[in-house]
């Protein structure tokens, strides 16, 4: 008897939900089974109290297949409790089957939190202990981590101990000597001054009979360490020193309880972290550890009491952190490759990551180790001219204790390579190293192979410009001194970004960031958070074209993919208020007004096409966007409102840009591009400008021209007009511009720009040359959506309905591509056997259906089929086509 089974269980996104920001959390799960055309009947929600065992909510059994985003309808959730949810699903013989419990932390309400935030006095210069000429002392002014510390008598073990944690800057915790929790770069970046995140965790375990010891470190991060390119500002963006806040709940068995908070009991003092910087690195004296600082009970000499405080200019708003926390993900071994003029080691991961190095050494006291990070080479040395101001630079001292181990931890470098300068005399035997990568730990939830190795190799590129982009905020690029929420480069990539990893928590987090970053006046900000970009501005930077679109955009994105309504309309009036914005001035609908910074189709090569014309475009898009959020909430008045102003746009575009030849204004394969994928043109054109925009491919030598606004489109408006071959031909390419030109340089994340290195002119501009910006794989969506051809059907958003149209091609021999989306896995293989038929299999989970869509020309499955959830196999034979 084939069983369906709920897997997958989410709440609020999250598999385990480490505290809410709703008293309506949402309930999700997918589906898996064995057998065909299986379907979920009813199902029951049962959520429980772990501590007392009280059922707070029974859904009791309801008649329904959705199991997607259920609302909880149980009486108001205590706060400070833990949870476990189970969800059971009747299948269509009314077969039950129970999930296994996930769990769920609630969090604190606003009136629970007692804590104060507390920091270390305010020492000049820069914060240090009393002024010497000692390690203290950098060029940059980056100060040491602070160490903070308060003892506590807990009157018996606790049945449950839970540590509510945040701060403004990056925080380590730890108990009795024991670091609490995995996470790191915490609590992440929100724009401070309005809210911060805070983080749970269960500390049961940690809790001792008697003294106790709770212990945090302080580092710079985002808060008042260097971000940005701005010299003149570059630091202290938020504030002047990192603070803590925390409360640490005990329960005990008696039902009686206590709070141990950050207060004016705490002391803290100075340590082995000499200073910790983003961009600057971190130095860390192991002489000046103090192993006891955090168990020791009765410690007190060097210990300085904190300074309660308010943050300026507002205590910042507490929120339960919305996204899963960044953790370290993947070790890589480091490779000795040679050593460099001035003698230091050369050191090479195999992979361009965002992260640090683990050094371990035995070695004197007093020894010290310089470790530099650069993405690439040049000849044998480093090439860190593009990291511009970020020195990336770590110094570790040894104590000389026999071996010891050294990890950087409250900064993070974008590097392949690492030039290791050892102290004299010191061999390379006696030091081992490998790289460590970081990123906010979304599931990886998107497996896809070809048989081809440049594509795979292209598709690792993506994966990896992914992870190491994704670090709190979708940011441009991990290792110069930028590292901001660009929007639009995130907006062109959400759909690949969606397939790779699960970015449901992840957008829902950032999509605050954006509208904390929208000015009082409507206007999106370009980068979100916003602060560090414009220093010097009051408000946020207002967004240009397609970068102050892009939440709109990525809206409508996570809409299709996670069916997540209650986000559109959460965010729907800040989409309102910046459509009014470049509405206003704009009242011919062109868009020459309200276009701040107008990047235009950014850095691509061959002719610039028309900022106006773009933006334009751009501008039609959102409104047509808005039309289907709006009838999505079923705001009728609004959709006919917003379907018009599409219109209107359109009218205008055509006669401002479009001629009778069916020739767009600069003739750009980017306009044709936005022209035809955002549906500006009348039916009619359609084809021409198709065959003009092959025509300017072809008269490039068969090559890409567009920059981060086109890219998006190339490939899947060349397969969507009939010119799928040249679509495949584009990514195959391995000449200057294409994918294939960087992976033939060596490339393993998706580089900056088209040209960051040629074997002409060697590396483009210092002033901007990235080998980490993951716009350019935005041709991701394509390779899932179109040649693996597992793509999301509008009918149905949430992959309810699954449209599968791959193309098959003999140079890519096969595909195999399984997604696990909400609802379940969804999988696509297909393989051209020798002559030239295909083999397809596709998977579909309960539940849901798949249309089918075989590339025009092949035969063996109807086009259009709807098929139930389960295993389909086909297989397919071109059409002979016939020749007179
Ligand atoms: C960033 C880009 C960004 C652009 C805006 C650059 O400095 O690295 O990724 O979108 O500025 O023009």
């Amino acid at each position: 008897m084939p069983q369906l089974r709920p897997i997958d269980l989410r709440c609020e996104h999250l598999a385990t939900a480490y505290g809410l920001n709703t008293s309506i959390p949402r309930f999700g799960w997918g589906l898996e089974g064995d057998g065909q055309d299986q379907r979920q009947t009813a199902y029951r929600l049962i959520v429980t109290d772990v501590e007392t065992r009280k059922v707070l909510w029974d859904s009791g059994k309801v008649f329904s297949d959705n199991t997607l985003l259920i609302p909880y309808g149980g009486a108001p959730l205590p706060s400070d409790a833990v949870l476990d949810w189970t969800v059971e699903v009747w299948d269509e013989v009314d077969q039950a089957t129970m999930s296994i419990p996930a769990r769920i932390f609630t969090g604190l309400h606003s009136e629970d939190w007692q804590a104060e935030w507390i920091a270390r006095y305010f020492v000049l210069p820069a914060g240090r202990e009393v002024p010497v000429d000692n390690a203290y002392d950098n060029r940059w002014q980056a100060r040491p981590a602070d160490y903070l510390r308060r003892a506590f008598a807990a009157p018996e073990v606790p049945v449950r101990a839970t540590l509510y944690v945040t701060a403004l800057g990056l925080y380590e915790t730890y108990l009795n000597g024991k670091r609490i929790g995995d996470h790191v770069m915490a609590p992440g970046w929100t724009d401070y001054h309005r809210r911060v995140e805070y983080q749970v965790h269960d500390v049961t375990d940690l809790v001792q009979d008697g003294e106790n010891i709770l212990g945090a470190i302080l580092g710079e991060g985002w808060y008042s360490g260097r971000v940005g390119h701005n010299q003149r500002r570059a630091g202290n963006h938020y504030g002047g020193r990192p603070a803590l806040f925390c409360q640490l709940h005990l329960h005990f068995a008696d039902g009686s309880s206590m709070i141990v908070a950050s207060d004016a009991q705490w002391q803290t003092r100075q340590g082995p972290i000499c200073y910790s910087d983003f961009l600057m690195g971190e130095m860390y004296d192991a002489r000046l550890e103090r192993c006891d600082w955090a168990t020791a009970p009765g410690l007190q000499a060097g210990w300085q009491p904190v300074e309660v405080f308010t943050p300026d200019p507002r205590a910042p708003k507490l929120d339960a952190a919305r996204v899963q926390p960044a953790r370290e993900v993947a070790r890589l071994p480091a490779k000795f490759l040679h050593l460099a003029q001035n003698g230091a080691a050369i050191f090479d991961l195999g992979q361009n990551i965002a992260g640090y190095c683990e050094l371990t050494v035995t070695a004197p006291q007093g020894a010290r180790f310089t470790l530099r990070h650069a993405e690439v080479l040049d000849g044998t040395e480093l090439y860190v001219a593009n990291l511009r101001h970020a020195v990336a630079t770590d110094i570790f001292i040894a104590a000389g204790k026999g071996q010891e181990t050294f990890k950087p931890r409250f900064t993070f470098h974008g590097f392949r390579y690492v030039e290791i300068t050892l102290p004299e005399g010191l061999a390379l035997e006696a030091i081992s190293l490998a790289g460590i990568a970081i990123q906010t730990d979304t599931p990886v939830t998107g497996e896809i192979t070809t048989g081809h190795p440049m594509v795979n190799q292209l598709l690792s590129n993506i994966f990896w410009s992914q992870r190491d982009n994704f670090l709190s905020v979708p940011t441009d690029c991990p290792q110069r001194d930028e590292r901001y929420g660009w929007s639009a480069d995130a907006q062109v990539f959400w759909k690949t970004a969606g397939y790779f990893m699960d970015v449901s928590a992840f957008l829902t987090k950032w999509m605050v960031d954006l509208e904390d970053g929208q000015s009082p006046d409507g206007a999106f900000p370009d980068v979100a958070p916003t602060k560090p970009l414009n220093p010097y501005r009051l408000t946020p930077q207002p967004g240009a074209p397609a970068w102050g679109d892009a939440p709109i955009i990525m809206a409508w994105d996570h809409w299709l993919r996670y069916a997540h309504r209650d986000f559109l309309a959460r965010h729907y009036p800040a989409f309102q208020a910046w459509m009014d914005h470049i509405g206003r001035p704009n009242p011919d609908f062109i868009r020459r007004n309200a276009v701040y910074n107008n990047y235009g189709d950014w850095l691509s090569v061959g002719p610039a096409s028309d900022r106006t014309l773009v933006a334009t475009a751009y501008w039609h898009r959102v409104a047509d966007l808005m039309a289907r959020i709006a009838e999505t909430l079923g705001n009728a008045t609004d959709a006919a409102r917003y379907t018009q102003l599409s219109r209107s746009i359109a009218a205008a575009f055509r006669t401002e840009y479009l001629d009778h030849n069916g020739c767009l204004t600069g003739d750009t394969q980017t306009a044709y591009l936005l022209a035809l994928d955002f549906g500006l043109l009348p039916e009619e054109m359609r084809p021409i400008a198709a065959s003009r925009l092959v025509d300017l491919i072809e008269a490039a030598d068969g090559h890409l021209q567009t920059g981060f606004l086109g890219v998006r489109h190339i490939c899947p408006v060349l397969s969507d007009n009939g010119a799928a071959r040249l679509a495949v031909d584009l990514l195959l390419k391995d000449t200057y511009p294409s994918w294939g030109f960087s992976i033939a340089q060596g490339a393993t994340t998706i580089w900056e720009r088209w040209d960051g290195w040629t074997p002409e002119r060697g590396f483009q501009s210092v002033n901007m040359n990235s080998f980490n910006h993951y716009a350019y794989g935005a041709v991701g969506e394509w390779i899932w959506s179109r040649i693996a051809g597992i793509d999301w059907a509008r009918s149905q958003a949430g992959y309810r309905e699954i449209a599968f149209r791959p193309l098959f091609d003999s140079r890519l021999g096969h595909c195999r591509a399984s997604y696990q989306a909400h609802v379940g896995t969804v999988s696509s293989y297909w393989t051209m056997q020798d002559d030239g038929t295909v083999d397809w299999r596709i998977t579909v989970p309960p539940n849901c259906s798949g249309r089918i869509e075989p590339p025009a020309g092949w035969t063996g499955v109807d086009p259009l089929a709807v098929v139930g959830s389960g295993t389909h196999d086909y297989r397919l034979k071109k059409r002979q086509i016939e020749v007179e």
